[in-house]
């Protein structure tokens, strides 16, 4: 149940990058349901098609566009387009991302490179192809990081990397666009429920003992939570917050890597 009321967007319009799955869709269809109009994209037509038929079969309205975020050209016509069918647009969520867990002295610097790109480049691209829009009657930038951009854990080296390097443009983009209305912030989840994050990189049969080990709160997060303080950011609740990082990931990170460090082997 949301604590935010129902037309808290009202008029608004979003456009949400990894909107197609997992925390990107929650979002997608959370700011849908607070009153804005919203576009996902992703590579994949076909799971972006069905989060905005689920938008609009409950009321509300929504576009489903494909590019990869790493094609600046072809992102940023996906941007236009949104703002040329909602006539405006007032919010931006990066939540594109990939990873998997490789060990660096195996990844390939391709691996490496794809990782960045995706993440860190996307997360630019998309934010830069958004400005102009953004801009013209004030608008704000939620992009989603993770606790690895600033504890040191095995195996993700290229997406910690990438997330760190997304927390620093979030501050960068806020010092400099604070003057044109825009507010700029992230949220760094913990291990969020039911996603294909968790999915790759939860350490394989982890048991309960191992969870409360992992995490003071004793449980993962969930996509509602995360959706819960993409919304804070985004609304007048928000309005004096800019180049911020909100942790939202129930103590985790206090603890270090945690079992990832069992990963990593002698
Ligand atoms: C080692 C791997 C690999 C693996 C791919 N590569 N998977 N290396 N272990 N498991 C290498 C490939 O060999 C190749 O390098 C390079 O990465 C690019 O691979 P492609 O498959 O060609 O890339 P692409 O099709 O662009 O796919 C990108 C991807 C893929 C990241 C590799 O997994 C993807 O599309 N993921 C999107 C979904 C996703 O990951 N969701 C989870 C997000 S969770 P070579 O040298 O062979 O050419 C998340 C959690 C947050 O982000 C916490 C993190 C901080
Ligand atoms: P997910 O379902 O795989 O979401 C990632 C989305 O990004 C997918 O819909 C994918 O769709 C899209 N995407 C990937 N590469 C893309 C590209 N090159 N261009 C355009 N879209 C691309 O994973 P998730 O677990 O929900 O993660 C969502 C976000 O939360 C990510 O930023 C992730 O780093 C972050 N996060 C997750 C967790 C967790 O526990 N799950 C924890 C911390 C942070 P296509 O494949 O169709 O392109």
């Amino acid at each position: 149940m949301s604590v935010f009321v129902s037309n808290l967007l009202e008029g608004k319009a979003a456009f949400v990058t990894g909107g197609g799955s997992g925390i990107g869709a929650g979002i997608a269809k959370r700011l849908a349901k607070q009153g804005a109009k919203v576009a996902v994209l992703g590579r994949k037509l076909e799971k972006l098609e069905a989060v905005a038929k689920e938008i609009t079969l409950a009321g509300g309205t929504a576009l489903a566009l494909a590019a990869d975020v790493r094609d600046y050209p072809a992102l940023e016509k996906a941007v236009n387009d949104a703002a040329a069918a909602f006539g405006r647009l007032d919010i931006l969520v990066n939540s594109a991302a990939g990873n998997f867990l490789a060990p660096a002295a195996a990844l390939s610097a391709n691996g490496f490179k794809s990782v960045i790109d995706i993440d860190l480049c996307g997360t630019f691209n998309a934010s830069r192809a958004a400005f102009q829009h953004l801009a013209k009657q004030g608008g704000t930038i939620v992009s989603i990081t993770a606790t690895q951009a600033f504890v040191a854990t095995p195996l993700q080296c290229h997406a910690g990397a990438a997330k760190a390097g997304i927390e620093k443009l979030t501050r960068d983009l806020a010092l400099e666009w604070a003057r044109m209305g825009i507010r700029v912030n992230a949220v760094a989840p913990g291990p969020i429920a039911g996603t294909e994050g968790m999915s790759r990189l939860a350490p394989p049969g982890a048991s309960d003992e191992t969870l409360r080990k992992m995490v003071p709160l004793s449980r993962w997060g969930t996509i509602d939570e995360v959706c819960e303080a993409v919304i804070f950011l985004v609304s007048p609740a928000g309005a004096y917050m800019t180049g911020a990082t909100l942790l939202l990931d129930g103590g985790t990170s206090l603890l270090g890597p945690g079992p990832f460090l069992d990963m990593m082997g002698g």
